[in-house]
């Protein structure tokens, strides 16, 4: 794919590039629909990855081209409402130019080549947007922390695009480490990087959701929604994950359904994810495999994000003796993630495989996952 990016940009504008980076998508282990709440999260970086070669363009103009896309884009990014998948780079593009760190004339050409399938819930638009911040930034001679990479990516997402999602997904394609889960904490955005043991597999039921117009936003305004009204009982309350645990029966008085779910699971998952990451530090796997199960079961009933093709994953994983297995990303289609022990793969695997063709009439994709590496500059040639 790294070469392909290059070989794109050359067979499109007819020179080479002048600048490539390329950046991971994530699997989340724990700590779902936490992070817009202030809460933890604890991804790693997936061996997928986005490659973005890059190279001077027209003043205020951006020719983009991809791998998925045969057509060319060629779109004013300064101008208006900004639609289809352009609009992360377009989006990036003005942040880096509030930051002083675009291209000197302003414009420039892209090409994208990418294996992080899309809307999987492997946050397949972070990996273009820390990739693109990285090599547009390159090509305008600025060297951007990781953590500013991810400032620009996210508010391409969040602001531009308008996408209301967390930090999660820009922090780790940005600061993630080989064989290392981020326990980042997103009211504070302290981050620890975790050594990983056990075996994770990747299960893809196929079903693609597209976030930007749906769920994702509604679930965002309910959370704020109980953020208002429990601030009436604890008028310092800023982050719906801040609200003391201990508290569960005044919380539960004080929202009505179905607000009370989804504080209830954020609350929830905000204990989870940290005791989780506790767990994992500690090789503790088997209790941190018993909290992803917890974990699915708090994402399917209370935040109400499953489907019935990921819970048929779980419960296979289950029963054939997997360690833990969780919906991860935010749900509503996408991939479910298993943790195993030292053995019993086959038999997983085969459970998971039988479970689903027997209720689906076809079987899921299963990859291991290997934790990989943040952005990272990419050669030109
Ligand atoms: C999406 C968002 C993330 C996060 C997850 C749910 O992937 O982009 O910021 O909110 O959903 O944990």
């Amino acid at each position: 794919m790294r070469a392909n990016a290059s070989a794109l940009f050359h067979a499109t504008f007819g020179v080479a590039p002048r600048a490539a980076a390329s950046a991971p998508g994530r699997v989340n282990l724990i700590g779902e629909h936490t992070d817009y709440n202030g809460g933890p999260v604890l991804p790693v970086a997936c061996a997928a990855r986005t490659y973005v070669a890059v190279g001077p363009g027209e003043p205020g103009i951006l020719e983009m081209v991809s791998t998925r896309e045969e057509q060319v884009a060629r779109i004013d990014y300064r101008a208006g409402r900004l639609a289809g998948w352009g609009a992360y780079v377009a989006g990036v593009m003005r942040e880096l130019v509030a930051l002083g760190a675009a291209p000197l004339a302003g414009g420039a050409r892209v090409a994208v080549a990418s294996d992080v399938p899309v809307a999987a819930g492997l946050a397949s638009s972070a990996a273009l947007t820390v990739a693109a911040a990285k090599a547009l930034s390159l090509l305008a001679g600025a060297r951007l922390q990781a953590r500013q990479l991810a400032g620009v990516a996210f508010r391409a997402e969040h602001d531009h695009v308008g996408v209301r999602c967390g930090i999660m997904d820009q922090m780790s394609a940005a600061l993630a480490r080989p064989g290392r889960a981020l326990l980042l904490e997103c009211a504070s955005l302290a981050v620890h990087h975790i050594p990983i043991g056990g075996r994770l597999l990747l299960v893809d039921s196929g079903l693609r959701r597209e976030l930007a117009a749906g769920a994702l936003n509604e679930r965002r305004a309910e959370c704020e929604a109980a953020v208002a009204r429990l601030k009436l009982e604890l008028p310092e309350l800023r982050w719906l994950a801040s609200w003391p645990a201990a508290w569960l029966p005044r919380l539960k008085r004080a929202l009505p359904e179905p607000l009370r779910s989804r504080a209830l699971h954020v609350v929830g998952e905000t204990a989870r994810a940290r005791f989780g990451a506790q767990l994992l530090a500690r090789r503790h796997l088997k209790r941190f495999g018993e909290l992803l199960y917890e974990s699915h079961e708090s994402c399917r009933q209370l935040y109400d994000c499953s489907t019935p093709e990921l819970d048929t994953i779980v419960a296979a994983a289950r029963r054939a003796g997997a360690l833990g297995a969780r919906l991860t990303g935010a749900g509503w289609g996408g991939a479910v993630l298993v943790l195993l022990g030292g053995k019993g793969e086959a038999k997983v695997t085969r459970e998971i495989r039988r479970a689903f063709r027997a209720a689906y009439g076809r079987e899921p994709a299963i990859d291991v996952v290997h934790p990989s590496g943040g952005v990272r500059r990419e050669p030109v040639r």
